[in-house]
């Protein structure tokens, strides 16, 4: 499937837009975990999402999905069973780093494999520290397939991230649950912080001040519900087509907007942004607004290895489009985790704009962007999500058409991602071949 995408003006419009991905994975987590049935609703039902939930109840753990609203009958820290198949966790790397962590702490043995681009993706960071803690893990030289076997008890953990990552954060958060005495996780760079917020909501012994995460071991988890707050990361991509989009305005309701993943707000503020947060709530723990988003004129901004980078990770590909339709060059550097991610986000960003008449240098850690006008044109999304939707929402504005090749990966965090933005508006269709 491709997305051809026209100039468009003039968006508009009330919406909202699907649940949290990384909320969505905990909920399935901490759902099967807890001694209960808990219920969610507006669950992401995204292809990551889903593969956690498959390998949950590939484990013992009975849920019922229907439509976004998901009920889940927890089986105790204790009651997950060996699965008889290998569990396939398809494109999804949160899946994968925080299952590792779970899944090398059981008395039974499991087998983690993933598409290609998860099987390239660098997995030691987990596993190093998860050895340390008395995991026994064979993995193919760091990378998927992962082989886990079984142990009676790991050790606590005294570990200083040496990534900013909250997914070998949270791995090693669920590691620590099944550890022998209390574990301490240090950051250097503050990361998204839902596994922390989802376990003391269900009454989890866990604590975190000054980017140090105290986890009690062999606590246990009450049920909950919880009304999954919209996806921030999704919402970025209608924000960004908004802002680059002539004579537009529109409203993004029910988003959430924890402090750990809104980054983007502060840089595309810095970049002349016209945003405003209204109505700010909580939905348990995490903290959930209406975004307000005004057409807006954009400056170049230049970002060098700053504190932001954690707080806005996911949101560079969108971040990189706001850049190239400001006024002046961009500098982005401290951003090489990029490289890492579902694609090389820095080496998928700069051939797109390569096509499409954007001068861009490439560092080994950053890019540089030089605000103009986009052509139109044909582009890869290299099998990544986020690449593909930034392209989509670019070709409102470019001069011509825009074609982005095989999208199929927008289904794995925002399946309704075409219906989203032709309701605000952009001219986008595509082919199903
Ligand atoms: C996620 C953490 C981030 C992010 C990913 C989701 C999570 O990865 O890129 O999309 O849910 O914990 P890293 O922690 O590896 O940066």
């Amino acid at each position: 499937m491709d997305f051809y995408v026209e100039p468009s003006e003039n968006l508009s419009g009330e919406i909202e837009i699907p649940g949290d991905k990384s909320i969505s994975h905990r909920a399935v987590i901490f759902g099967s975990l807890a001694s209960g049935v808990s219920q969610f609703t507006n669950f992401l039902t995204g292809e990551d999402c889903l593969a956690t939930l498959n390998a949950f109840k590939e484990m013992g753990v009975f849920a019922n999905l229907s439509d976004d609203q998901l009920i889940i009958h927890g089986v105790g820290i204790n009651g997950l069973n060996k699965a008889s198949e290998v569990l396939y966790l398809g494109n999804s790397g949160t899946s994968a780093r925080l299952l590792v962590g779970l899944l090398g702490a059981q008395n039974f043995e499991s087998t983690i494999e993933g598409d290609k681009s998860l099987s390239g993706r660098p997995m030691n960071r987990v596993l190093d520290p998860l050895e340390t803690m008395g995991a026994n893990i064979r993995s193919n030289n760091g990378k998927l397939p992962i082989h886990i076997k079984p142990v009676n008890e790991l050790s606590g953990i005294d570990y200083s991230l040496p990534v900013a990552s909250a997914q070998v954060k949270s791995s090693l958060i669920l590691a620590s649950i099944y550890a022998n005495s209390q574990s301490k996780i240090k950051e250097k760079w503050v990361t998204r912080d839902h596994t922390e917020r989802m376990m003391k909501s269900m009454g989890y012994p866990i604590s975190s001040t000054d980017k140090v995460v105290s986890v009690e071991s062999k606590g246990k988890f009450n049920p909950i519900k919880l009304n999954i707050p919209g996806d921030f990361s999704s919402s970025v991509f209608l924000i960004v087509a908004c802002l680059i989009t002539p004579n537009s305005s529109i409203l993004i309701k029910n988003v959430g907007i924890n402090s750990t993943r809104v980054g983007f707000l502060h840089i595309a503020k810095m970049m002349g942004a016209n945003i405003n947060i209204h109505n700010k709530r909580m939905e348990g723990y995490e903290p959930v607004a209406d975004i307000n988003v005004k057409t807006s004129s954009l400056q170049s901004i230049q970002i060098d290895d700053s504190d932001l980078v954690s707080l806005s990770i996911d949101e560079f590909p969108a971040i990189f489009i706001l850049a190239a339709n400001a006024t002046g060059t961009s500098t982005f550097k401290g951003i090489r985790e990029l490289r890492v991610k579902e694609s090389d986000r820095i080496s998928s960003m700069a051939r797109g704009f390569q096509k499409l008449g954007i001068n861009t240098v490439e560092f080994e850690d950053g890019i540089q962007i030089e605000g103009g006008k986009l052509d139109g044109g044909d582009v890869e999304c290299f099998g990544d999500h986020r690449v593909a939707m930034s392209f989509a929402v670019a070709g409102a504005v470019a001069k011509n058409a825009i074609k982005i090749n095989n999208v199929e990966s927008v289904g794995t965090s925002f399946p309704s991602f075409l219906d989203c933005v032709k309701k605000i508006g952009i001219c986008i269709n595509t082919n199903k071949e």
